[in-house]
């Protein structure tokens, strides 16, 4: 850190300027990126394990991306919605093909794409004259950070702190089929539900329980959203993780990953779901504008040509594969390998992941880490199967080192 004059002036700056947001921050000031590595300001080179969390799904200055991002730049970024763009409808058709969906809005981020899944569930029964307002998740959920949306959040640390809060939540433990029975009646507007939840530590839902929380909306007529903003966009080996689970929502929300990081979030409803907005209902400036929607485009057209999915799939099976052999070694220091694809979580016996995290960035790898114990991996799908090894070898002498 000290070799690093451009990392010691910005901690500086942004410790006088920045909101105090973000907690404690890795010392690394990125600079650029090229395929999976990730340069800082102190020119030294990391294998980026962490994927921007999920978002930089070709890695770092993808050819076909800045291709597209500078060539759409150099058409028009931005119009109003007043006007028809080409790139906006266009990803529409797309997504609506690759889900099975049938309509699409685009808006700017995770959390308003779950904000607007929530009002279009709420607007969906308003039409009918019915006020099913109530939202059922899950415990430990994050559905991102908005009011309605930290609200919807199962965990109370990230709304409590700014109540009085939106009415109608209610949340059930994760994976408790009881509790979800109790919960979901008439008056239920829509269940929201990950399939992994990602930000509590890369925990799967079991099968059961979401075939069931399926089946008591289509009992009582709830709309099933399910938040793919991390699960989906390949992530899991599969474009979506519903089709994994063989699931058929009524929303779906996507982001982080869909355009490759330019910023950009996407609502897709079931035609029926979709009359739950009439024209004024639920729009946005930048929502749907033909830089990021040409991005999104461009990041589909690389899945399709490379096969990105299945590599995904493929790739995520050998990382694991690597990562249960580190376990079979080391029992006493690892207890899980769990995830889907390049959605891997560690489970660590001891409160070390966050020194596992900086021994590993001072070896050269960016990895995430959830709370004292779990190790997040959610690297690009681009990542190829000869830097497994090296990762695999290296988070061992990392355990080792800091578990003495
Ligand atoms: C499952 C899930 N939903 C919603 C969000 C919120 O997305 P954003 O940070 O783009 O608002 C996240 C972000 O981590 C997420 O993982």
């Amino acid at each position: 850190m000290a070799s690093d004059p451009i990392l010691q002036e910005i901690i500086t700056l942004d410790e006088q300027y920045y909101l105090n947001c973000f907690g404690t921050r890795m010392p690394l000031c990125v600079d650029h990126g090229e395929g999976v590595w990730v340069f800082g300001t102190d020119g030294k080179r990391y294998l980026d394990m962490i994927g921007g969390l999920a978002v930089n799904v070709l890695g770092h200055a993808h050819p076909r991306l800045v291709q597209a991002i500078t060539s759409q730049a150099a058409k028009v970024i931005h119009c109003s919605n007043y006007y028809y763009n080409e790139p906006q409808t266009r990803l529409a058709k797309r997504l609506a093909a690759l889900t099975g969906m049938d309509r699409v809005f685009i808006g700017n981020s995770g959390a308003e794409a779950n904000e607007a899944a929530i009002k279009l569930a709420r607007g969906y029964f308003h039409k009918k004259g019915q006020p099913r307002v109530q939202i059922v998740s899950a415990l430990m959920s994050f559905h991102g950070r908005t009011l309605a949306t930290a609200t919807a959040t199962g965990q109370p640390k990230y709304s409590a702190p700014f109540a009085p809060l939106p009415a109608g939540f209610v949340h059930v433990p994760y994976n408790d089929l009881d509790a979800l029975r109790a919960a979901v009646n008439d008056k239920t507007g829509a269940v929201m539900l990950e399939l992994i939840q990602g930000e509590s530590g890369v925990r799967p839902a079991d099968p059961a329980f979401v075939r069931f929380a399926e089946q008591l909306c289509r009992e009582t007529g709830a709309r099933l959203i399910i938040d793919e903003i991390q699960t989906g966009m390949g992530r899991t080996g599969h474009f979506l993780a519903s089709q994994f689970y063989g699931v058929q929502p009524d929303i779906i929300t996507l982001a982080k990953g869909l355009a490759g990081g330019v910023p950009i979030g996407a609502v897709l409803a079931s035609e029926d779901t979709a009359s739950g907005f009439t024209p004024g209902d639920h729009v946005s400036t930048f929502g749907g504008n033909p830089l990021a929607c040409a991005a999104a485009l461009a990041v589909l057209d690389e899945y399709e040509a490379s096969g990105l999915v299945a590599a995904a799939a493929e790739r995520g099976e050998q990382l694991a594969a690597a990562l249960r052999g580190l376990m079979a070694q080391l029992p006493e220091v690892i207890g899980e390998v769990r995830g889907a694809g390049l959605m891997i979580g560690l489970e660590l016996v001891k409160p070390i992941a966050v020194a596992v995290k900086a021994g590993m960035m001072a070896k050269g790898y960016l990895v995430g880490s959830v709370g004292a114990s779990v190790i997040r991996l959610l690297p690009p799908l681009i990542l190829p199967e000869s830097l497994i090894a090296a990762f695999t070898k290296d988070l061992e002498k990392t355990i080792q080192e800091v578990s003495l």
